[in-house]
């Protein structure tokens, strides 16, 4: 009965400090900038910042205070105003959004309810909504994926540099791996989870998938590897790209990753948060869409793996154990992986041989997304909870599945079975990939 009670109260104290942590994310990520820019749309497929500020508060109020406390929404414009489905992104700067002082005001306002709300609740084992004190994960990622998706929006941002309120360090370096390929014996794996407490309901259930024997690259894909393709022409080379992939290289006119530039022979620069840079060779390859992505795999002799694959690669072990990690079921840090932003950018591909699955895969989490050759797709006996909207609608062939977060990803927002998606021709969000091919 005790311990029943004092863990209870460890759990309240951990989504508490969770949801502070997640807050002063958000803050120390707007903080330097000008409000002019949080208000202004930097690019048409990102929200004005200020917009993502107010919809965390609105997501939050919606779950935390309404629903669990059974209270009316604070104001009724809101719905309208901060639902994600109701307005694309692209009219949502014509929108009379809060004003950034406003935004962060009702933020506040909020949380004081949410806080309130938590003091009285009780965690109900046998409410799936509570158990784990499940909505309060969800919200705690939901703010989390939106400081993601406003750091996309930064790196969007054509004028002015973004100076972090602390200095970025210096991201690690490493030397690749011994072997550039490892090899996944076939067999029946567990797709999917049953037990990650805060797991979506498009990562549910666990189920059995058959997975051939294959190979798979021990690290993503670098800059300098990436370069060989483009120096030899891959942009070029009609056979390496899928049909749409080609249709969609030459619509685009995609000549390199997004954000780089060509320097002179050979040499290349990018702009990172602002700042040209010299390219990194060693630094996974960035901002590639699906389509590149899949057109490299083909040039290269291989292909991209698939989300069983890939899943398989992070978190299987020979033994048939499943540790919720690559390295094993301790909490990612800052040994293991590269995660949360503070490095502003992925570590060099070898950084963290500590990080490794027991297959010898490094860095399948944090550094880059990796693009995988799925569609998003439901998993058998999926069932939609605690809203449609949240994977649901977006299941189907227009979307491919990115696995394993990025360096802007926060540890609690990711997990071997975590699953991203986007459309394939997406090259804002911090993604790479690494290749796969079957084995003879
Ligand atoms: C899982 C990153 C595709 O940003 O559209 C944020 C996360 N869902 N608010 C997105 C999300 C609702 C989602 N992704
Ligand atoms: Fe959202």
């Amino acid at each position: 009965m005790k311990i029943a009670t004092d863990r209870a109260v460890d759990l309240k104290a951990a989504i508490g400090a969770a949801l502070e942590a997640a807050r002063e994310r958000t803050l120390t990520l707007l903080a330097p900038v000008p409000e002019d820019d949080q208000i202004r749309q930097h690019s048409p497929l990102m929200s004005p910042l200020v917009w993502d500020l107010a919809h965390v508060g609105y997501f939050e109020e919606r779950w935390l205070v309404q629903e669990l406390g059974g209270v009316e929404p604070m104001d009724a414009r809101y719905g309208d105003l901060y639902d994600a489905f109701l307005h694309p992104r692209s009219e949502r700067p014509s929108l009379p959004l809060l004003r950034p002082a406003e935004a962060r005001s009702y933020v506040d306002t909020v949380r004081e309810r949410t806080l309130s709300v938590l003091d009285g609740v009780e965690l109900d084992p046998a409410n799936p909504l509570l158990a784990h004190g499940f909505v309060y994960g969800m919200v705690i990622q939901h703010e989390h994926q939106h400081v993601e998706t406003m750091l996309a929006t930064l790196q969007l941002r054509r004028d002015g540099v973004y100076d972090p309120l602390v200095e970025a360090a210096q991201p690690r370096r490493g030397a690749p791996p011994a072997r550039s390929e490892v090899f996944v014996e076939g067999g029946p794996f567990f797709l999917g989870t049953d037990d990650e407490p805060w797991a979506y309901d498009n990562e549910r259930p666990a189920h059995e998938v058959e997975v051939s024997a294959f190979w798979i690259d021990a690290a993503p894909v670098t800059n300098e590897a990436y370069l060989e393709f483009v120096a030899a022409g891959g942009y070029a080379d009609r056979h390496a790209w899928s049909e749409p992939g080609w249709a969609w290289r030459e619509e685009a006119g995609l000549e390199h990753p997004e954000f780089w530039e060509r320097e002179g022979e050979g040499a290349w620069s990018r702009v990172r948060f602002g700042r040209r840079e010299a390219l990194r060779p060693d630094e996974p390859v960035q901002h590639v869409c699906w389509y590149e992505a899949d057109a490299y795999a083909r040039w290269a002799g291989k292909r991209l793996p698939t989300e069983a694959e890939w899943e398989k690669a992070a978190s299987s072990s020979p033994d048939g154990r499943k540790p919720r990690y690559p390295w094993g079921d301790e909490p990612p840090g800052p040994a293991v992986a590269n995660l949360g932003g503070a490095l502003l950018g992925p570590a060099e591909a070898g950084g963290y041989p500590d990080g490794a699955s027991a297959y010898g895969c490094e860095q399948m989490i944090g550094d880059v997304w990796e693009w995988t050759a799925s569609d998003f797709r439901a998993y058998p006996r999926f069932k939609a909870f605690p809203y449609r909207e949240y994977s649901e609608v977006f299941f189907g062939e227009d979307y491919k599945v990115l696995r394993g977060g990025s360096w802007a990803t926060h540890p609690v927002a990711v997990r071997t079975t975590f699953r991203n998606w986007d459309f394939p021709i997406r090259r804002q969000i911090f993604a790479g990939f690494r290749c796969a091919r079957d084995a003879e």
